[in-house]
């Protein structure tokens, strides 16, 4: 066969190619052991050096050139595999997509946030306190010494073990314990200065009662407020809260009440209600509990009585949750149900 047939022959091989493995066998034939080429090559044994010479060259220049087609059959090849399965694999841009869920903040922690704003606009700072807290933080500090009837108000759930000082632990029954926490450090910072700098903090967080109904639920949150100045007031209590509340509730006309209450921590103790309308009547809600400092919680802060005042409150997220967005159980709030939750989505 001369040189240009096996040129020819391997072109039209390769040609009719269609897949990789077709082109590696009749690579074979021309390349391989025993393949044309390879026995055209083998002929030169038995030519003459000058005819080797020449035939030599000839048969490379075509050895060369196979080789040639053949990688331009591969790329070939390969482009063809490929629009194949651009052609089979086609993506179908008019099925609808599938949405990316995004979680949303809890209505109760939008509520949070959303105070905390507001008072740290009136100068209010953020604490925070533990949630295992001891006896004497949330009751014995707060003027509810051991066997006092108002413990009883505020049944919680007892920790066996106690902690590193033989003290009691509880899950905490309100966000006064944090109060005496912040306010202690404090006057320890400010021991040695004639005035102390005023306390003004806001401390939100969860709380624990022995409750559950629809307007009460065992694990709940609150928002602690205390000013300790050298004449802060109750004026400047029911100022202030009730300018947190307009700003709140977005509402000028607000209608809000301080109800004599009792509570061991305050003296005078109030209970601050607010109004809201429920089938076209006007009822009153619950929202927090407040009053001046008591002297003895003063004291047991580390801070003279005589020469500071101040007043806290502390207030209930979910109720003024409930009263923001008309929410009529506390228990939605912690059932998990995303119909609900979703609701309050803010993206
Ligand atoms: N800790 C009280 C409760 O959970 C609420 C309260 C009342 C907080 C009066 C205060 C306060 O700071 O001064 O029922």
């Amino acid at each position: 066969m001369s040189l240009d047939e096996v040129l020819n022959q391997s072109h039209q091989a390769f040609k009719s190619c269609k897949t990789l493995n077709d082109l590696e066998i009749e690579k074979a034939k021309f390349l391989g052991k025993s393949g044309s080429v390879t026995i055209l090559l083998k002929g030169l044994a038995s030519l003459s050096i000058e005819e080797k010479k020449q035939k030599g060259a000839e048969i490379n220049l075509l050895k060369k050139s196979i080789e040639d087609n053949l990688e331009q059959t591969k790329v070939r090849i390969n482009n063809l595999i490929l629009e194949q399965k651009l052609n089979t694999e086609k993506i179908d841009v008019t099925l609808s997509g599938h949405k990316q869920q995004l979680g949303s903040l809890h209505p109760v922690m939008i509520t949070q946030e959303r105070i905390e704003q507001i008072f740290a606009s009136l100068g209010f700072s953020i604490a925070q306190g533990p949630e295992i807290e001891t006896d004497w933080f949330n009751f014995s500090a707060l003027n509810s010494p051991l066997n006092h009837p108002a413990r009883s108000m505020q049944d919680t759930f007892y920790i066996e073990n106690t902690d590193e000082h033989g003290q009691n632990l509880l899950l905490r029954t309100h966000t006064s314990p944090i109060q005496v926490r912040y306010a202690k450090q404090h006057a320890e910072k400010y021991k040695h200065t004639e005035i102390m700098p005023d306390i003004r903090i806001i401390a939100p967080g969860r709380t624990y009662r022995v409750d559950s109904d629809a307007t009460h639920s065992p694990m709940f949150n609150q928002i602690e407020g205390l000013w300790i100045g050298t004449d802060v007031s109750f004026a400047d209590l029911k100022a202030v809260y009730t300018q947190f509340l307009k700003i709140f509730f977005e509402d000028d006309d607000i209608k809000v009440r301080f109800r004599p209450s009792y509570f061991p921590f305050t003296e005078p103790s109030a209970e601050i209600d607010m109004a809201f309308s429920k089938n076209n009547q006007q009822k009153w809600l619950e929202i927090s509990g407040a009053g001046q400092v008591h002297p003895k919680v003063l004291e047991n802060m580390g801070i003279d009585s005589a020469k500071y005042m101040g007043f806290a409150f502390g207030s209930g997220l979910e109720r003024l949750t409930m009263l923001k967005y008309g929410i009529n159980d506390l228990r939605l709030f912690f059932e998990g149900d995303i119909r609900f939750l979703q609701q309050f989505s803010q993206t």
